[in-house]
């Protein structure tokens, strides 16, 4: 299975959830690898510094690929990522639950529509969301309509633990927030 995070949209959680939801999965028994689809290398980068999950070239028998994209790309232009969505079974949009992020979302959930293959599940998954503040108060299933595409159930809020992973690895991840990632995980590779 290749479950690709995605939106040209940058700094909404791409790099950071593609290592936590690659860590859950390998902690639940799966051999998982990571495809570092961005030139700014954060995957590959985290892989040789932190560690605990290997690179694709490194690891060529596996259950699942984890493929981290780019932000900032022109979407009008003939882009590589819409190779990476037709050969991914999951295609995850990773967006702030904002209505400046959601909107600045739109572009990619057509690119994701228009070239995923028959049978791939794509879905939005709100990152960094601040449960106490109007915004992240807004319901879930209307921004999800706005935005074309249904949202998981899970989402991550914005905690510490989450930023943490940059540096010291999902041990960084303990509790709830732990738990809260692994049921993420285990319904992004439902197949509805
Ligand atoms: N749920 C979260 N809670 C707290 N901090 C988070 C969370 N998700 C991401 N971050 C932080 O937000 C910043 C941006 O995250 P990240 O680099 O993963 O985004 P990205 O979409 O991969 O960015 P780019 O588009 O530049 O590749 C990082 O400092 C990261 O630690
Ligand atoms: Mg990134």
């Amino acid at each position: 299975m290749r479950i690709t995070f995605l939106n040209q949209k940058g700094g909404v959680g791409k790099s950071t959830v593609s290592i936590l939801i690659g860590a859950a999965l390998q902690s639940a028994g799966y051999r998982v690898a990571f495809d570092d689809q961005d030139p700014q290398q954060s995957i590959r980068l985290w892989a040789s510094q932190v560690g605990g999950l290997p690179l694709l070239e490194n690891s060529p028998e596996n259950d699942i690929i984890i493929c981290d994209t780019p932000g900032r790309l022109d979407l009008n232009q003939s882009s590589p990522l819409s190779q990476l969505i037709a050969i991914s079974n999951r295609n995850i949009l990773v967006c702030e639950k904002s209505l400046f992020s959601t909107h600045a979302s739109v572009p990619m959930v057509e690119f994701v529509k228009r070239y995923q293959q028959p049978g791939a599940r794509s879905c939005v998954l709100f990152n960094k969301v601040r449960s106490t503040t109007l915004v992240g108060k807004q319901n879930v299933s209307e921004l999800s309509a706005d935005l074309g595409l249904p949202a998981l159930n899970n989402f991550l809020p914005l905690a510490a633990p989450f930023e943490n992973v940059q540096t010291m690895g999902f041990n960084a991840v303990t509790g709830k927030h732990r738990e809260l990632v692994l049921t993420l995980a285990l319904e992004i590779l439902k197949e509805s």
